[in-house]
């Protein structure tokens, strides 16, 4: 009798083990593993460190309340603005293994997943959630296609901000941040003749690319900068030769051993003093924060110059992929992702503010005040790096040209090569 009870209780153990395995998504069985005990979802993103972990942990803790019985698989791969993490991703999209959800940038980008039919639309989450009532229209016009909407927004990101220290500045003899190029260019110049701190810090690569959309849309203007990414573009223009002058000479002005280190290191640069001014993102804000620099003392902002009035923006958003191993858990995270209450666990942290209208706006202090309070007046520009005005294949052909040229520093071959990118990119 004894014997018999533990026979069948280990049968009972064995069936269990098998039914976790099933759901755990080792092969189709895990296919439909919705909120069940062993359901798990496995997120995409490149939010590893500095600002951006503790954004999305602070999401991710919210997701483990309303959803105790998913686990929570975190597929982050590190580098910054994604240049390691597409890579991944789009090898695993080949191959037919995607995430269950993967973060994408709102406008072109998202546009190429849609178009290789990656995504599935989630229209039904939008009627279910009432979402097209809590974003932005001309947010929700970057996600749809063909009148199907694709990705959840979970915030809004800001290129154009010119990070300073007040102690460099001040140092150098500079009252208040430069308004135009011309300007910055002065004063990136006095900061070198009277101190002995970098002018302007620099990162990996792909912040050279970031610095030539701020560059290009503070000499060219919202409009022009625009209409750069329409039919009819003239790459060609002398206002882009002078953009690119200029790039060139700002250049001349950063720190020689930028190449090697992500964005985060050269955004530290100005709130350790180090450095006078960095133009990166405002997940700078959230990386500040988390470093316990005090706003106005450590570090300051303003708009990069020549571009008062004008919001730089991006947005991130999740996905809900074609053939996600765990479909009905990828669309509880992309519930959370779509809540008030994720996004006001997120943002703050991140240093964005949300995509949704009808967050506290109590809970976003000090920079990100005014950067909610700059949204509602500025004029809107994409920003081309992260996502917004130039798909995948245009991307990789501008930061080949900036590759290039960081080398050679020849401006007329770089114009060359971007109007070049500009005719494949407008014809696709
Ligand atoms: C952007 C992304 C931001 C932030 C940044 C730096 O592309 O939208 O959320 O992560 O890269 O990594």
């Amino acid at each position: 009798m004894h014997m018999k009870r533990r026979w069948v209780a280990s049968v009972a153990l064995v069936a269990a083990v098998g039914l976790v395995l099933a759901a755990c998504g080792g092969g189709n069985g895990g296919k439909k593993a919705s909120g069940s005990a062993a359901s798990k979802v496995e997120v995409f993103s490149w939010w590893t460190g500095g600002g951006e972990a503790k954004g999305l942990e602070a999401m991710i803790g919210d997701f483990k309340k309303n959803n105790p019985n998913i686990q929570f698989i975190n597929a982050a791969v590190a580098g910054g603005s994604g240049t390691n993490a597409k890579a991944v991703l789009a090898s695993r999209l080949q191959a037919n293994q995607p995430p269950d959800s993967f973060q994408g940038h709102a406008g072109a980008e998202l546009l190429d997943y849609i178009k290789a039919g990656q995504l599935e639309p989630v229209d039904f989450l939008y009627d279910q959630l009432k979402l097209r009532d809590v974003f932005p229209q001309q947010l929700i016009d970057q996600i749809t296609f063909e009148g199907h909407v694709y990705s959840v927004p979970v915030n809004i990101h800001r290129a154009n901000v010119l990070w300073f220290s007040p102690s460099v500045l001040k140092e150098a003899g500079i009252a208040k941040p430069p308004a135009t190029i011309a300007e910055f260019i002065t004063d990136l110049k006095q900061v070198k003749a009277k101190t002995s701190k970098i002018p302007l810090s620099l990162g990996a690569q792909w912040t050279a690319d970031h610095l030539l959309d701020a560059v290009m849309l503070g000499d060219l203007g919202v409009d022009g900068w625009n209409a750069l990414w329409k039919q009819g573009a003239d790459w060609k223009s002398p206002q882009v030769t002078k953009a690119l002058q200029d790039y060139n000479t700002i250049l001349q002005y950063t720190n020689a051993e930028a190449a090697s280190t992500d964005w985060q290191l050269a955004a530290k640069d100005v709130v350790d003093g180090k450095a006078a001014f960095n133009i990166m993102g405002d997940w700078a804000a959230g990386y500040f924060k988390e470093l316990g620099k005090s706003p106005k003392v450590d570090y300051d902002w303003a708009a990069s110059p020549g571009t008062d009035g004008v919001y730089q923006w991006l947005s991130d958003s999740f996905t809900l992929p074609k053939g996600a191993p765990h479909r009905d858990a990828a669309v509880a995270w992309l519930t959370e992702a779509a809540s008030k209450q994720g996004q006001d666990l997120f943002n703050p942290q991140k240093g964005s503010i949300p995509a949704r209208k009808d967050a506290d706006t109590a809970l976003y202090k000090d920079y990100l005040a005014w950067a909610l309070q700059q949204w509602q007046t500025d004029k809107l520009a994409g920003s081309m790096w992260h996502g917004v005005t130039a798909n995948n294949a245009w991307h990789t052909n501008i930061d080949s040209s900036v590759g290039l040229f960081l080398k050679n520093k020849n401006v007329a071959n770089f114009q060359k090569s971007l109007v070049d990118a500009a005719t494949s990119g407008l014809a696709q």
